[in-house]
């Protein structure tokens, strides 16, 4: 089926469509004004030429009233004059005018005088090359004068300059249609430079960031924000990376330990213990399933970007006194009831994971603490956390006691759980130095 012209329309290139539509709308625009302008031309040079018949026609009027007539009646500018009595007869004519024959009959001369409009007449019957504008004025005793001038060179020069237009108007248009073509293609060009710097990131995955065109104007814009775009994205890709790379490198330790474990039991299957066997890879195979369940916790906080599972009222002094109980050395110092809106597991989570790290480098005592205000406090007095690096640990696998003896370190992925749930429940968590020790600060937007 063939498209319709709507459709071919706008199938065409934006330079192309913005060039026609420019030259339709500057050819519309010359063809009117030029057609204005011939006829407001015609208009004055009319004007002017029945203004001049007019004097003529009432100078001799004047001589007609006053019987002062001379014959031939004479005119400076060409006019050709008849005067004509009441019986039809011609009395008085300017040099070489026609005796006989009015110009105008009486029909005519009568709705000239009635209408105050010059008639326009042809002259060749009367010897005249070309048209007259003719004017009739009534006299005394019934006498009529009938003035009449040539317009052929007007007509000519009209002609010529319709001539003129009619020759340059197109050729203006095509100009003007030219520079437009040229304008709008430079116009363009930044965008076309844009597509092909798309072009070559899809390509080559090489270069990562589209030319920025130097003038500020919209696409200068554009592509700023489109290369913001693609830095964030980029950096999105890069995080994804290094997770994937530390999560590989994580998994690696447990699992060589259960094959060296399990390769030795084998290798030496005589005298061998074979549960102290088994309690070693059971442990290495729980710190993976932690891990597991850790970067679970970490892709779906990911997934749902920002916003936790629930949106539930959750108790959470319920929450913090549950928790607070599984834990024999820790000691809730004050619990106010507060209530937030969330996911009451999530925020389990949060309180464990703080609870795990204090409980691990603590030298005497913790202590948990809720506010009415939703600020959660958990407090231990180990040896706390170096100010520079209060904010890096809340980075994925980021450890700061990676000397220690790995069964009793985790994977530095506490801190980056409680971080990303407690932000998807609208709060802040920050790091304190307790002096000594280090103290959690969660804020939590109780609901009223
Ligand atoms: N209460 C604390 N006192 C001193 N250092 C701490 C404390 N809590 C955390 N840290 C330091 O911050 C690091 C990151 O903590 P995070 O909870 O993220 O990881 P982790 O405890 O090592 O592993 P995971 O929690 O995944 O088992 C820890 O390795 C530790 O060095
Ligand atoms: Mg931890």
């Amino acid at each position: 089926m063939a498209d319709s012209p709507l459709v071919w329309w706008r199938r065409q290139g934006l330079r192309s469509r913005l060039t026609v539509a420019a030259s339709a709308v500057l050819a519309l625009a010359l063809a009117l004004s030029a057609s204005v302008l011939l006829s407001v031309l015609e208009r004055a040079l009319m004007d002017t030429v029945d203004e001049s018949t007019l004097a003529q026609a009432q100078a001799v009027r004047v001589a007609a009233d006053a019987g002062t007539l001379t014959s031939p009646i004479t005119t400076h500018d060409g006019t050709v004059v008849q005067v004509i009595d009441a019986r039809g007869r011609i009395t008085h004519v300017t040099y070489g005018t026609d005796r006989l024959v009015p110009l105008l009959d009486a029909e005519a001369r009568a709705k000239v005088l009635a209408n105050g409009e010059a008639a326009l007449l042809d002259g060749r019957p009367y010897a005249i090359p070309g048209f007259l504008r003719a004017i009739v004025l009534s006299a005394d005793h019934g006498q009529t004068v009938v003035a009449a001038r040539p317009i052929g060179e007007i007509l000519t020069s009209l002609a010529t300059a319709g001539r003129v237009l009619l020759v340059g108007t197109p050729v203006l248009i095509v100009l003007l249609a030219v520079a437009s073509w040229l304008m709008i293609g430079r116009t363009l060009r930044p965008i076309a430079a844009l597509r092909r710097g798309a072009a070559d990131i899809t390509h080559t995955a090489r270069s990562r960031r589209l030319p920025v065109p130097q003038s500020l104007d919209e696409v200068h814009s554009l592509a700023t924000t489109l290369n913001d775009m693609l830095a964030r994205l980029e950096e999105a890709e890069q995080r994804q990376r290094a997770l994937v790379s530390d999560a590989a490198h994580e998994l690696r330790s447990p699992l060589a330990s259960i094959r060296l474990q399990l390769e030795v039991a084998l290798g030496h299957p005589d005298g061998q213990d074979w549960r102290e066997t088994a309690e070693g890879v059971l442990e290495d195979t729980m710190r993976l399933s932690r891990l597991a369940e850790d970067l679970l916790a970490l892709a779906r906080l990911d997934e749902r970007g920002g916003v936790p599972a629930r949106r539930e009222p959750v108790d959470l002094d319920e929450v913090v006194r549950r928790t607070v109980d599984r834990y024999a050395e820790v000691r809730l110092t004050a619990c106010a009831p507060v209530v937030v809106r969330g996911d009451a597991l999530d925020l389990g989570r949060v309180l464990t994971n703080l609870l795990d790290n204090a409980v691990r480098h603590t030298s005497s005592k913790v202590e948990v603490a809720l506010t009415a205000d939703g600020v959660l406090t958990v407090t231990d007095d180990g040896p706390g956390i170096p100010e520079a690096d209060r904010e890096r640990v809340f980075n994925r696998f980021t450890r700061l006691d990676s000397g220690r003896s790995r069964d009793e370190g985790g994977t530095g992925l506490g801190l980056a759980i409680v971080r990303e749930t407690v932000r998807a429940h609208g709060g802040t968590v920050t790091l304190e130095d307790a002096a000594p020790g280090l103290r959690a600060v969660v804020h939590l937007p109780p609901t009223i």
